[in-house]
């Protein structure tokens, strides 16, 4: 066996490793005109069968965080640091043909913009197919055949009949569901859907998160949804990721979090939406523009929106919000959040 064969063969991971363990990630573009601080120490794991949801306003780094563990970013310009353990082994220390091999049968994505990812002169079942056909090295005609299951597995009616038929003769949700079948082919230990739902109306979103959960309960895979959506959050996640600037501020099951937010921006993103239990609330958008990555505020990057902040003589020694950058640190039991208050958002 090569090295290579021995990471994408399916031996058990050391012990006690987790899924999926991110350590300090660090991830910038260096441009002329600048540089752009996507991600700024992200650090969480993952476990079989765990649903850890990432959710933050546009420009707070959810996908490039993605795109550094899929080990699909370029570099340069992009400059990656701080760890990646896929099994208990370091992705970033692996030569990018390892790399390669952990993506599909180890990491798998659907992307962001997934729905323009489908090539329109291919059928869909030659492009589901294409991943038994490279990877494993299928005939034309057991690729075709593992492609029909597919489409069946992920619920698309009448698979042996439609296996022939091009994109545009799908729907939004029905090519959604070609997409997530390309990426559970080869079975994915993780998964990772970056705003799976955004391109779909309701009644589809609600179709395709029931989907992905019910082959994360056939498999057992790890789920990391990517989203801006409280609402996609609350109904299928267990544990969520709040990020603002490329940093998770909060941090804790999502039924604490929606019940107490301990971070004054995840209450003001609770705000933000009409929630369950008061229909026809008024939304109360937060103020200010998500920062600049390229120019984050010092301090709390959060200061200059923040309902909370204490500046100048009104703030406790070495808790300024202007100036101390507060870290993530344990505010309650299992709840993590970057806020020299969150006692006070709490009410604790
Ligand atoms: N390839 C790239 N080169 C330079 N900047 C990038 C690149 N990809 C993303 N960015 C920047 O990184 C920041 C975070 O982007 P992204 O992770 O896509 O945000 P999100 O997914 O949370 O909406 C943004 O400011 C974006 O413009
Ligand atoms: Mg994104």
């Amino acid at each position: 066996m090569t090295r290579s064969e021995i990471i994408s063969s399916t031996e058990p991971a050391p012990t006690g490793a987790a899924l999926l363990e991110v350590d300090d990630l660090y991830v910038e573009f260096r441009q002329r005109s600048g540089t752009v601080h996507a991600v700024n120490g992200v650090s969480y794991s993952l476990a079989p069968g765990q649903t850890l949801a990432i959710l933050g306003e546009s420009g707070s780094g959810k996908s490039v965080s993605a795109q550094a563990i899929m080990g699909i970013l370029d570099t340069p310009p992009a400059v990656i640091t701080g760890g990646i353990r896929f099994e208990g082994r370091d992705m970033l220390a692996m030569q990018p043909e390892d790399q390669r091999k952990i993506r599909g049968p180890g990491i798998s994505m659907i992307f962001q913009d997934a729905l323009s990812a489908l090539n329109p002169v291919y059928s869909v079942g030659w492009q589901i197919g294409e991943m038994f056909r490279v990877h494993q090295g299928a005939s034309r005609k057991e690729a075709k055949q593992r492609a029909i299951e597919l489409m069946d597995r992920v619920r698309i009616p009448a698979a042996a009949r439609r296996v022939n038929d091009y994109p545009h003769q799908f729907s939004g949700g029905m090519r959604q569901r070609v997409m997530i079948a390309m990426a559970i082919a080869l079975d994915p230990r993780i998964l990772i859907a970056d705003e799976p739902t955004t391109a779909l109306d309701v009644t589809v979103q609600a179709q395709v998160m029931d989907l992905l959960k019910d082959l994360q309960q056939e498999t057992g895979m790890g789920l990391i949804l990517i989203t801006h959506d409280l609402g996609v959050v609350n109904e299928v996640a267990d544990d969520v990721a709040v990020m603002y600037a490329g940093r998770i501020v909060e941090r804790g099951t999502v039924d604490d979090v929606f019940t107490r937010p301990a971070h004054p921006y995840t209450e003001g993103l609770m705000k933000s939406v009409p929630q369950v239990e008061a229909k026809g609330g008024r939304l109360q958008p937060i103020v200010g523009q998500p920062p600049n990555l390229a120019a984050i505020p010092s301090g709390c990057p959060f200061h200059p929106r923040c309902a909370h902040r204490r500046l100048g003589a009104a703030a406790a020694p070495g808790r300024e919000c202007a100036t101390d950058d507060p870290p993530l640190r344990l505010v309650a039991p299992g709840r993590e959040a970057a806020c020299h208050y969150s006692e006070e958002v709490l009410g604790v």
